[in-house]
């Protein structure tokens, strides 16, 4: 501390901080921001050159600096930073969605000819981006489900370049067990990616268990308020590239962008994190936007008191929704006939309770329906990781380009719901289920009654 303020000017990450103190103070020096307690906005495109060389140095990635917001800002520089330290990653570049992280996170790596193993329960988008977008640029994936690792092992071939799974899967909170699926990939030099969005970095360690590289939409948890869009990839800085030269040749073979330079030679343990913002930022233009960074980095700040209110709140509604008679099964790792109990048990943090809940209705379509359009607290959309709570059918929605068959392997039933518990008062929530359930299932009327009104 400086005599004069209370402000942290003194340094930048601290070995030692805790996920809460990280998620405030990471990053950030204030003596070089005129002292701004707050992060500042840079808002501008560009950077001043001191002159011509230093521009063509900084163009050769010889010397460190900003060129132009597309591919780095000193706004988002901290919250890359700070994310980075939070998830104990080596480095950290932020996207414009958590999508174009996803996308930049696996094209770095997979190019045409190349094979990916995915597990079959995933979000939605990144369902289709498998299925549509990466055939079409050569990249085959195959899915495994995410507790059968004997299938996981038999798909791998030698033109497997990576595993992507999520921590927890999105909507049917399956949880990998991270430190096997990581076992396998190392035994193979392969690379695992995990989207730990659903999990939050405070619910999981998912580099800690064992994951090389991992994604976030930070459009959900971590910005929190369901006003910014976001994503990140974080590098563990663990995977040994240079052991597998053949197998990676974006990162072991001359770079024709930057002058002949090896990435592996020349950034050693960050050459993936820093080709993902040379090349696929650079070239995507998925840029984060620096306000959006700063309303992330504020969400960012509230996100572990946030995810213990949210876990608290997530536990009382499964209590809820478990006992309810009209409910026919719920989907949660905190309940002790979920699949993965045990695994969550053992690795998830805040009581093992996620924010995500899903759970199926003994009732017909119409009342499945009349069940949603009845909820007045819970907003009906699609997002999760809000502080406001959210109701989704995912059939209908975010996994409706799903045929039949995917839905069931997906863990998707037509009729499922997926709420996102949010802040409010648990017992708010709950009322509110219950006059919806009330709606849903009111007596039909009886035809003379219906023929006085
Ligand atoms: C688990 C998961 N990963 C990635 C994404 C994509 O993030 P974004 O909407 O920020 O592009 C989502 C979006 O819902 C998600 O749920």
């Amino acid at each position: 501390m400086t005599q004069n303020n209370q402000i942290n000017v003194e340094g930048t990450t601290q070995s030692n901080w805790r996920a809460e103190t990280i998620s405030l103070h990471a990053g950030y020096d204030a003596n070089e921001h005129n002292r701004s307690a707050a992060l500042p906005i840079y808002q501008t495109a560009s950077y001043l050159f001191d002159d011509a060389s230093h521009g063509a140095d900084l163009f050769n990635l010889a010397k460190e600096g900003y060129i132009y917001t597309r591919t780095g800002n000193p706004t988002l520089d901290i919250l890359e930073k700070r994310l980075a330290a939070l998830e104990g990653g080596v480095g950290a570049v932020t996207f414009a969605t958590g999508m174009s992280a996803i996308d930049a996170a696996i094209s770095t790596i997979a190019q045409s000819g190349d094979h990916i193993l995915a597990s079959k329960e995933i979000y939605g988008g990144t369902h289709n981006f498998f299925k549509e977008v990466l055939p079409a640029r050569g990249i085959t994936t195959e899915h495994f489900p995410i507790d059968d690792l004997a299938q996981l092992e038999s798909l791998i071939k030698s033109n497997t370049k990576l595993i992507f799974i999520e921590s927890i899967s999105n909507p049917s909170t399956r949880v990998a067990d991270i430190p096997k699926i990581s076992r396998i990939a190392k035994q193979y030099g392969i690379v695992l990616i995990v989207d730990n969005t659903v999990a939050s970095p405070v619910g999981i360690n998912a580099i800690e268990l064992g994951a090389d590289i991992l994604v976030h939409s930070l459009t959900k948890y971590i910005g929190g308020h369901g006003n910014t869009l976001g994503g990140v990839v974080i590098d563990s800085g663990r995977f040994n590239w240079q052991a597998y030269p053949e197998k990676y040749p974006t990162l072991s073979t001359p770079s024709q962008a930057y002058h002949g330079i090896v990435f592996n030679d020349y950034f050693k343990e960050l050459a993936y994190i820093v080709k993902v913002r040379t090349s696929a930022l650079r070239s995507s233009g998925a840029a984060l936007s620096p306000h959006s960074a700063f309303l992330l980095a504020q969400g960012l700040e509230t996100l572990s008191l946030r995810y213990e209110r949210i876990s608290d709140n997530a536990l009382k509604i499964v209590n809820f929704l478990n006992t309810h008679e009209k409910v026919k099964s719920v989907n949660h790792p905190s309940l002790n006939a979920h699949p993965d109990h045990a695994i969550a048990t053992q690795y998830l943090k805040y009581k093992g309770a996620p924010g995500i809940i899903s759970f199926e209705l003994n009732a017909s379509s119409h009342q499945i329906s009349a069940f949603y359009n009845h909820l007045n607290l819970f907003l009906r959309l699609v997002n999760i990781g809000d502080n406001k709570s959210l109701a989704a059918i995912p059939a209908q929605t975010t996994h409706r380009q799903l045929n039949e068959a995917e839905l069931k392997l997906a863990g998707i039933s037509p009729g499922l719901v997926r709420l996102s518990i949010g802040i409010e008062h648990a017992d708010d929530l709950i009322d509110d289920l219950k006059q919806a359930f009330a709606h849903a299932f009111i007596e039909a009327p009886s035809k003379s009654f219906a023929k006085v009104v």
